[in-house]
């Protein structure tokens, strides 16, 4: 049974991770996660600082991984590392250490797809959550909609036509004065908000729409944020207490288109099993309004925990694995890239 060393880096975690097995029966033996603080101070995370960040954590990080799983570099079998998408310079770090201590060792590296990890990353806690199913991956970069028949194969039907979800998210936050990342913070503001008080528009989402039509998967979240702005903007003039309000009404618009398409999804291929991947799907209120839809189909919904949802290196370990045991190991001339597709994408 295989034992990898993985790492990731494409964006402000550096993290690591150590992890047995072969096929779904897998191990994961450490966890290390270093969220990068700096990028607090500037609202956003700065590419460049990003990337010093990396250099300087990564071999402590890595190390720390090793240690918690008691087990030394000739222990490891292969090193998985993301190479795309995410920013080329943070990306470099991870590929290049990886690279390096794999030709040291002579063992090799596996290329990950961030996107791939995301699609495994629940089946590290829920043995049940598994292809076939459909998918619904929200994180800070990207938003889709597809139907996965088996690890590996992805159907991609619907996509973000702007904003990601975290994106409109941390944008809606910082309109609101939350602190970044604002996902989490607008989650709680919104919880002591009045239901119904503020609706916005629901985009993308209306009746008449059906399987075949180009927005039927597809969702939109800029216009939404200028909506939020806008009453934002009218609300300031007004006085009184409304942030709460505004928060729960963006994050039902939200939710609910993001819902709404993820069960059409999932009704038109049949799929008894939902599953939530990236940042947002730690969403509570995303879990619910998706389990409240799948329940009319009998469909179970999966989503990780906080720790697995977002950026992590376990992910990257499980997505390694799969890839590896096909025999999908890269050169020492593997390069890391901002933009990637999915691999094992089919037409929709
Ligand atoms: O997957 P991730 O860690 O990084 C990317 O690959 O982008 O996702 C980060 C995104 C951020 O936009 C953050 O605000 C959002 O996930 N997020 C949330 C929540 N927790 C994290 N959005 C809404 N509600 C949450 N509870
Ligand atoms: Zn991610």
């Amino acid at each position: 049974m295989p034992c990898l060393l993985s790492i990731e880096t494409s964006c402000d975690e550096t993290s690591a991770a150590v992890l047995s097995g072969s096929g779904d029966a897998v191990a994961l033996e450490s966890l290390v996660i270093l969220s990068q603080d700096v990028h607090r101070v500037f609202g956003g995370v700065v590419p460049e600082l990003a990337s010093r960040a990396h250099v300087t954590s990564i071999v402590p990080v890595v190390e720390r991984a090793l240690a918690d799983a008691g087990r030394p570099m000739r222990e490891i079998d292969a090193i998985a590392v993301t190479y795309a998408p995410g920013l080329v310079g943070a990306l470099l770090v991870g590929v290049s250490f990886a690279k390096g201590l794999a030709y040291a060792r002579g063992i090799p590296v596996v290329a990950v797809h961030h996107l791939e990890g995301h699609v495994f990353a629940q089946s590290l806690e829920h043995a049940a959550a598994v292809p076939p199913f459909t998918l619904l991956l929200v994180s800070g970069g990207h938003t889709l909609i597809a139907d996965v028949p088996a690890w590996g194969e992805y159907t991609v039907l619907g996509r973000t036509r702007d904003d990601a979800a975290g994106e409109a998210f941390d944008k809606v936050a910082k309109l609101l004065d939350l602190p970044y990342p604002g996902g989490p913070h607008l989650e709680r503001l919104a919880r002591t908000g009045t239901p119904g008080r503020i609706r916005f528009p629901r985009p993308m989402l209306h009746g008449g729409q059906q399987t075949g039509d180009r927005d039927y998967y597809d969702v939109s979240f800029s216009g939404l944020k200028t909506a939020v702005k806008l009453a934002i903007d009218d609300l300031r003039a007004s006085g009184g207490e409304w942030r709460a309000d505004v928060a729960l009404g963006f994050q039902d618009a939200l939710v609910e288109t993001l819902a709404e398409k993820t069960a059409r999804a999932a009704r038109a291929f049949g799929r008894g099993r939902i599953v939530l991947g990236g940042g947002v799907a730690c969403n509570g209120a995303l879990f619910e309004a998706v389990s409240v839809r799948a329940t009319k189909s009998v469909a179970s919904v999966y989503a990780p925990s906080p720790r697995l949802a977002t950026d992590n290196a376990a992910m990257i370990a499980r997505a390694g694995l799969f890839r590896l045991e096909r025999g999908d190991v890269a050169g020492l001339d593997l390069n890391a890239y901002a933009a990637r597709p999915l691999p094992g994408r089919a037409a929709a």
